[in-house]
């Protein structure tokens, strides 16, 4: 494996894992703050992004390269607001999409296609989890300050179709 790429893509392990651990913290916060639904949709993003994470470790190792486990930082949990919540949610996938970019960008400079190829599962990722935080994120600035809004935002959020405009 190109030195290079594989540095880039052990960074990106770290993001995935970072991502993880983040929205855990999220659903933390919701659950002990009486918003279960919101609680479950977090759950299954942290578990979506330990996916992301061990997909890059396997495809590192198979490669012949070395992946590496990294330490992670506390995530954020000082949350005042669900508006806050879903903008460090919107944040976070801009954050990890920019990064991928950037590793699709190099692998071209180093001719690199075999991870091009690879990278191109977690480019139509990233357009799903975008769209599905920009979406959650115009709903609760139209629900504003509305408590029983945010009882239904709550009760609905897991059955919400997202459109994706990619697909
Ligand atoms: Fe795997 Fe949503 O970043």
């Amino acid at each position: 494996m190109i030195p290079e790429i594989e540095k880039l893509l052990n960074e990106q392990i770290t993001y995935e894992a970072k991502a993880s651990a983040q929205y855990l913290s999220m659903a933390c916060w919701a659950d002990v703050n009486g918003y279960n639904g919101v609680a479950d949709f977090f759950y299954t993003q942290s578990e979506e992004e330990r996916v992301h994470m061990t997909k890059l470790v396997k495809f590192i190792n198979e490669r012949s390269g070395i992946a590496v486990i990294p330490a992670i930082d506390k995530p954020r949990d000082d949350f005042k607001t669900l508006m806050e919540l879903f903008e460090t949610f919107l944040d976070s996938e801009e954050f990890v999409t920019a990064r991928i970019n950037n590793i699709i960008y190099e692998c071209l400079q180093h001719k690199d296609y075999n991870v091009h190829n690879f990278m191109q599962w977690y480019v139509a990722e990233q357009l799903e989890e975008e769209a599905t935080a920009r979406t959650l994120l115009d709903k609760l600035k139209i629900i504003g300050d509305d408590k029983s809004g945010h009882y239904l935002f709550d009760r609905d959020i897991n059955t919400f179709q997202i459109e994706d405009s990619a697909k």
